[in-house]
């Protein structure tokens, strides 16, 4: 097996088949089977034999309370749907009642993102991303999200977040997330009454927030007080 090196500085980090090597040590992983995901899928009944849908690596740098994590999903299509994370949201800070906000790079391969924010109404609006190879971006607060591999190979995906318990109870309750990513484009989930929907690019969510995002994990390495809003997201430059 051929060792692909993610990064050679702050420290090294290769990719070899399924496992991630932190200075030539496996790091430690938990899984996420195909059979958890069941309750989320467009089509359930297409789900396929059981197997490990993605891997979650976490923690590899830390720095406080925030975290820097590595997730590797699968290609795979689960009927029209293609291979995706269960979905979660945040929980609020204690301290300004906003809810936590995450940072995501894409560091191989190719993804979708669907957002979803409720409205006091009980209706949703979403913002569709798509993200290629080295692109990060701002999941902003209150957003609960979905990722999906919409390429033909592993989606190796990195984030930085504080440490708390996501929610994925409106994920499982609702069938999945607001939309489904399929290989006919978004397909809207009947659990939900959509307000309002549009597509950004990374740099225009991360605009709209006042942020300018380079390279995760050299900026959370360097300069880990620039992702002091992920602890503290009142810090936001821009609430818009
Ligand atoms: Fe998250």
């Amino acid at each position: 097996m051929i060792a692909v090196i993610l990064y050679e500085r702050p420290f090294k980090l290769e990719l070899l088949g399924r496992s991630i090597l932190k200075d030539g040590e496996e790091w430690p992983f938990t899984v996420r089977k195909s059979s958890e995901l069941k309750e989320v899928l467009m089509e359930p009944h297409l789900m396929g034999p059981d197997s490990t849908a993605y891997y979650m690596f976490r923690g590899i740098h830390q720095h406080e309370n925030l975290r820097y994590d590595i997730t590797l999903i699968e290609s795979r299509f689960y009927g029209d749907e293609y291979s995706k994370t269960l979905g979660h949201y945040h929980p609020p800070s204690p301290v300004s009642g906003v809810q936590f906000p995450e940072v995501y790079q894409v560091l191989r391969g190719k993804a979708s993102f669907v957002l979803q924010r409720r409205r006091k109404d009980e209706t949703v609006d979403c913002i569709f991303i798509e993200a290629n190879e080295r692109d990060s971006f701002i999941v902003p607060p209150g957003y609960g999200h979905v990722t999906y591999n919409t390429g033909n190979s592993p989606l190796v995906l990195a984030n930085v977040v504080a440490n708390f318990d996501s929610s994925y109870d409106e994920f499982l309750a609702n069938h999945g997330g607001a939309f489904f990513c399929t290989k006919f484009g978004y397909k809207q989930n009947a659990y939900y009454i959509i307000k309002k929907q549009e597509r950004l690019a990374p740099r225009q969510i991360n605009k709209r927030y006042g942020l300018i995002l380079g390279d995760l994990l050299e900026m959370f390495h360097s300069m880990p007080e620039k992702f002091d809003f992920l602890e503290h997201p009142e810090k936001l430059p821009v609430f818009p």
